[in-house]
């Protein structure tokens, strides 16, 4: 069975208020582009066009405005709820009509992922059929995130939620691949302290089994998170100088929608014919002029 993506794009984002009282942080700008379209963008690039977003009921109709069905960028978007913020595993649950018995991957929709190492780590776990894949990231803050300790011969031996004393400096990102059994674990995960199901505790079942994949991103790979307005303010940074750097957008749905055969070429000028008046759609053509396949 073909896996399947989830992005979870839930929660208050009580750390922008009052920009996201109103407005789901997900759909915030990175600089260009709503923040959803980054975290989308990695699962399109591992390949997975079945894709169930998870929101706050009350944000829902604005993703849906914005993403609609998916079919426009070849891909199937459906769409679910979280009633509350309960924890990142309760993604797992929520999504198990939807999984239907399929391997997944999970991406927290407020994180931002960027790089040619990034893309080859994820096609690999991609194609691991048993047990899950967690990502490592080397941070100077690892206590703020869930964070991976290994034993002697590097071998991973725990992984602790914002630990005070943290074992190494490699924090989880937000980004999980799981097998067949994701939704079946999760239900046994039980409320932490904070009274949340925590995406710790589901990798701690399959850590337990010897079925976790801890893959350490290599440099070159670029990862951040948009939880302040500091870390958003640094994202859209990073986006603005990358992209005209190179003179290239990063993270299009429609492009990469367009490099994975999913569109052709008469498909993308009707997307950048829509957007023809920002400079989004411009790009659109650029890209289109570029090839000519
Ligand atoms: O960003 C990676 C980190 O994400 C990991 O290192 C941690 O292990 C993991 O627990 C998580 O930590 P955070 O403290 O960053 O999680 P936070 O509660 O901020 O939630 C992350 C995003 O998911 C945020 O955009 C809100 C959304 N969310 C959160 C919860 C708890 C939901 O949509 N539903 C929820 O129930």
């Amino acid at each position: 069975m073909e896996r399947k993506g989830i992005i979870l794009a839930g929660g208050q984002g009580t750390r922008l208020h009052p920009s996201t009282i109103s407005v789901s942080k997900q759909l915030m700008p990175v600089f260009d582009k709503p923040m959803i379209y980054y975290p989308l963008s990695v699962l399109m690039t591992a390949g997975i066009k079945d894709i169930l977003i998870i929101t706050t009921p009350h944000d829902q109709n604005a993703f849906k405005h914005l993403l609609q069905d998916g079919k426009r960028w070849g891909i199937n978007i459906e769409y679910a709820v979280q009633p509350s913020p309960d924890g990142l595993a309760q993604a797992l649950i929520i999504a198990e009509g939807f999984l239907n018995g399929a391997p997944s991957a999970l991406i927290l929709g407020d994180n931002l992922f960027f790089g040619i190492p990034f893309t080859q780590s994820i096609l690999k776990a991609n194609q691991r059929k048993n047990g899950a894949t967690i990502f490592g990231y080397e941070v100077k803050n690892p206590s703020d995130y869930g964070v991976v300790g290994f034993d002697g011969n590097g071998n991973v031996k725990s992984i602790i939620e914002k630990p005070l004393t943290p074992a190494s400096n490699y924090a989880v990102t937000g980004l999980y691949f799981y097998d067949k059994y994701a939704s079946k674990y999760a239900k046994q995960v039980k409320p932490s302290m904070r009274g949340e199901l925590e995406i710790t505790a589901l990798n701690e079942i399959y850590l337990k089994a010897g079925q976790l994949n801890v893959e350490l991103l290599k440099s070159g790979t670029t990862w951040l998170d948009t939880g302040t307005h500091r870390s958003l303010l640094q994202a859209a940074q990073f986006v603005s100088v990358i992209e005209e750097r190179q003179g290239k957008r990063i993270c299009c749905p429609e492009v990469i929608a367009y490099e994975n055969k999913w569109i052709n070429r008469t498909q993308l000028a009707n997307l950048a014919k829509s957007l023809e008046i920002s400079g989004y759609g411009k790009y659109l053509f650029k890209v289109l002029a570029r090839r000519q396949t």
